[in-house]
Formats: C-alpha cells, structure tokens, sequence
C-alpha cells in the first residue's frame, strides 16, 4: 500500500528524492509538469514543460522556455504566479506546487544553462516567428537550415537572446499519495529560507 511518510519533513524528503530523479531519467512522469498561468485576461492557460532542474534547498523547480512565447508575457503581468502540476502512475503521487517564477534572461545562468545546452536544444531557440505566433500557412517555423542539420553552438548563437530558464520557487506544494484505500494528502509551506513553515492534512 502506497501511503505517505511518517512526518512533514520525511514526506517533503521523499518527493524531493523523486524530483531529482526525474531531472535526470527523461521517461520518469514528473519529468513532464503542467505549468499553468493567468493570461491577461484573467483565463487559465496550462501546457506541458520539461523539469530541467530540482534545487532542493530554495526549493525550486526549473524550466527553460522561449523569451518569445506568449507565457512569458503572462509572467511577466502577473508578478510570476503559476502553478505547476506533476502526477506519476508509477508512485501514484500528484505534486502541485504554488510557485513565483524568477525569469532569467541574459544573465549568468541562462548563459552557463546554455552552454550546457544540447546542440538539439538551442536549436528550438532560433524558430521564427516566435511561438504561440499566427501563420500564415503550415509550417514548423525553423529555418530551412536547421530542418535536416542541427547547428553548432555558434550556429545557433543567435538562439540566445530568446533563451530563457524559469526558477519557479516553491511556496506550496499540495501532496497527494493516491493508494487502493483511497488516499492521503498534505499541503507544506515554504519560508523564504527554504524550510517548512507549516504543514497540514488535508482530505484527499
Ligand atoms: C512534451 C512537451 C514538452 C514541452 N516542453 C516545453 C518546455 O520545456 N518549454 C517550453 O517553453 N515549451 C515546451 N513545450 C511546448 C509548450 O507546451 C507550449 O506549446 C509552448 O511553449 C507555447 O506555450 P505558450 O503559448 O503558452 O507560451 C512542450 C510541449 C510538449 C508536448
């Protein structure tokens, strides 16, 4: 039987272990979240981003995304609340965490994250027009080039401007353990150091 840990800080010791995890095995479920945001409007837009990164003493969560794209904007109007959302079959947990997003952009990390960078990836960043943008016809947007060769890291400088990594920091993470009993859940909070500041059941 599936059941949560013995305490909070167990629980919260756990789920991290997991998070690292799936950083780093691409086929783990948490290794996909769904990010959703407020658009200007005041609408729900979810979609799918990859987990590049799990720093377990802010605690944040990390994701890289285009300068460009239309969820960045929404960021950018709403002072960084999201919420991101990974559920795994395999341990039948759900994380839901309240997250402020830090947009880095052009500064030390986005350019040590982009010389990481897989060739593949940075090439996702010279598309045009930006994403999210209307066609005129069919089309996937990269360039001629770049369709059947991927471009080396000099190719693909002029990526970098779009190239963006989201720190989502944790402020609450909503936990549910789903088992053949039904279930339990607990929400943690997070102080500004890091540590739990609090930390409740709740009804699943
Ligand atoms: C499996 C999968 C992984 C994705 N990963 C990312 C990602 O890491 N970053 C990103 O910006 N978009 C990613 N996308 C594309 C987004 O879901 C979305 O379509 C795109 O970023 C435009 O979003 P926006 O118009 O809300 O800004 C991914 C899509 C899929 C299906």
């Amino acid at each position: 039987l599936a059941t949560l840990e013995q305490n909070f800080e167990t629980i919260w010791q756990e789920t991290s272990r997991e998070l690292t995890e799936a950083v780093k095995r691409g086929r783990h479920p948490w290794h996909l979240m769904t990010l959703a945001t407020i658009s200007p409007t005041g609408l729900p837009q979810a979609r799918t981003v990859v987990l590049r990164r799990f720093e377990s003493s802010l605690p944040a969560l990390f994701f890289h995304t285009d300068y460009r794209s239309p969820k960045v904007q929404e960021l950018r109007e709403s002072a960084g609340k999201a919420q991101l959302l990974l559920y795994s079959p395999e341990s039948k947990r759900q994380l839901r965490c309240d997250v402020t997003i830090n947009l880095h952009h052009e500064d030390a990390l986005t350019r040590t994250k982009w010389d990481e960078a897989r060739d593949s990836s940075r090439r996702c960043y010279l598309v045009n027009p930006a994403p999210s943008a209307n066609l005129t016809e069919r089309s996937n947007t990269l360039p001629e080039t770049w369709q059947k060769t991927v471009p080396t890291k000099e190719e693909a400088a002029s990526g970098y401007p779009n190239f963006t990594v989201a720190e989502c920091r944790i402020h609450r993470a909503d936990i549910l353990q789903l088992n053949a009993q039904g279930g339990e859940r607990c929400a943690l909070e997070f102080s500004n150091d890091g540590t739990i500041q609090s930390a409740e059941w709740l009804a699943p």
